[in-house]
């Protein structure tokens, strides 16, 4: 199995930074820890309320990423102003996620079925400027052809659901994975590249990181979590060594 790339998404560090309105914790530090202790690339949402990563967070992760020549995953709303931001720093990669106000976390995948129209010009536009775009979306049959069909190259399959069904025992854990599997498969047979990420931690990597056609994994709420005991560069070395055994 080919080695699967861990992308850390920093975005809580800025929430811990804002909720005292402080310049620190620096989001941009941590991408530093978080690259020299192992981290593929970086990956930050820049929120339309810009509740946690700010613009000048994503000009200043978009300096160093490049200065080390790691990718910068930007994950954006599908929204005229957020695409002049991706465009104006031209990151590696656009993940497009679906983006409601009231919500705590992104809660589903983007529904590229219904917003097929929107959706197609802004991952062609992207695609145009050289970047990689990826589509959000639920381990659905109908959303990864409609992500192809929309032009995506990469489809990141929205975990939540498999984790939380883990953290409270449901017997519904197997079912939902096995649709991560075979949504997986699709993506593969349709060429697509595919991620995914969402609520993942040491317990529910092991079980996709298994997923063989799975080329990266975004992790972020954990990992900075973790981070409080441990320190950032021992949990992403743990979560890069259980992701390892996965695969081996
Ligand atoms: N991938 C995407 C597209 C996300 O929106 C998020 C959450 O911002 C993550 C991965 C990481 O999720 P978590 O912070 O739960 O690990």
């Amino acid at each position: 199995m080919s080695r699967l790339r861990l992308g850390v998404n920093i975005d809580h560090v800025a929430t811990v930074r804002n909720a005292r309105g402080e310049s620190y914790p620096d989001p941009v530090r941590a991408a530093e820890a978080a690259l020299a202790a192992g981290a593929d690339g970086i990956t930050a949402h820049l929120r339309e309320d810009r509740r946690h990563i700010s613009d000048a967070d994503i000009d200043a992760l978009a300096v160093i990423t490049r200065r080390r020549g790691r990718p910068l995953n930007f994950e954006m709303a599908v929204t005229d102003e957020m695409e002049k931001i991706a465009l104006a720093h031209r990151p590696h990669a656009a993940c497009l996620v679906p983006e409601r106000r009231e919500e705590v976390t992104t809660e589903g995948g983007l529904d590229v079925v219904k917003g097929h129209n929107v959706i197609a010009p802004v991952v062609g536009r992207l695609a145009e400027a050289g970047i990689r775009v990826s589509c959000f979306i639920d381990a659905d049959e109908a959303q990864v052809r409609a992500s192809k069909s929309a032009g995506a190259q990469v489809v990141e399959l929205h975990t939540g659901a498999y984790c939380e069904a883990v953290r409270h025992s449901s017997p519904e854990a197997p079912r939902i994975l096995a649709e991560l599997r075979a949504a997986a498969q699709l993506a593969v047979s349709l060429g697509l590249e595919v991620h995914a990420g969402h609520g993942i931690d040491y317990e529910t990597v092991k079980a996709v990181a298994a997923i063989p056609e799975l080329a990266e994994l975004n992790i972020g709420h954990f990992l900075i979590g973790e981070a409080i005991f441990i320190g950032l560069g021992p949990a992403i070395q743990r979560m890069r060594e259980l992701m390892d055994e996965a695969r081996g």
